[in-house]
């Protein structure tokens, strides 16, 4: 079963998936745009960057174990987020290959433009909060994992001119980016913080202002993990499954 259709976007050939990469922030490419392994077709943005798990690639599949927490490998909805916060620099681009999209017709892939949030809609005083201070970004390699990984950097920052944006509901609201069960009900303490404040706004803003991708069987999204925020709808299809890479 196809699920191409009744979707507002076109799926591209390389050649015309790369400007609109670059002008929108992201793009998909179409089944005959990528390789057998369509690890070869990102290797002409970047360079592929291991992940959390130290591979290349990382399944986005249910596996059992997680279904209380808001994690990749559940079906749960994840909040707004950029990609590996805690990287220096953060992968540029991010990119799922879909093998099986979930049937139940949830599960979007959420987007919006993170740097038009801080710089245009975030009220004023917390952003000269954030522009004055670095942000410990805490990740466990997965929920309740002991070996966090930490990296402190503005939320907002320029590197060779562009913006490289730097957002996680889960650390400004719960304190890690793959926060635990225990951690999500032990919010309350968090949230009249500056950051906590941050993430709220930003989940608002990014709830009304989210393209939602169910990205076709066989096709790829890419996105520019620098500039746009996302989020994953939740779904109830356990066979959904994608591949993730990081590209630098
Ligand atoms: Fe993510």
């Amino acid at each position: 079963m196809s699920n191409i259709a009744e979707q507002n976007f076109e799926i591209r050939s390389f050649e015309t998936f790369l400007p609109e990469l670059e002008e929108r922030g992201w793009s998909i490419l179409r089944p005959d745009a990528i390789a057998n392994d369509p690890a070869d077709t990102l290797s002409r943005l970047g360079k592929l960057l291991p992940q959390y798990n130290g591979q290349l690639t990382f399944d986005v599949t249910y596996k059992a174990g997680f279904d209380d927490a808001p994690y990749s490998q559940s079906m749960n909805g994840l909040g707004a987020h950029t990609e590996a916060p805690g990287y220096q620099p953060p992968p540029k681009y991010l990119a799922l290959y879909c093998h099986r999209q979930a049937r139940c017709g949830k599960g979007q892939t959420l987007l919006a433009d993170g740097v038009r949030f801080y710089d245009h809609v975030l009220d004023a005083d917390l952003r000269i909060w954030a522009d004055e201070n670095q942000i410990q970004f805490v990740a466990a390699s997965k929920p309740g994992e002991g070996d966090h990984k930490t990296f402190s950097a503005k939320i907002r920052e320029e590197q060779n001119g562009q913006a490289v944006m730097r957002f996680s509901y889960n650390l400004f609201r719960y304190g890690n980016v793959n926060p635990s069960a225990t951690d999500v009900a032990n919010a309350d303490r968090l949230k009249d913080a500056p950051l906590a404040r941050i993430a709220e706004q930003g989940e608002a803003w990014f709830a009304n202002n989210l393209t939602p991708v169910l990205i076709p069987d066989g096709c790829m999204m890419v996105w520019n993990n620098h500039r746009l925020i996302h989020g994953r709808g939740d779904y109830a299809d356990s066979a959904r499954h994608l591949t993730r890479y990081w590209i630098a």
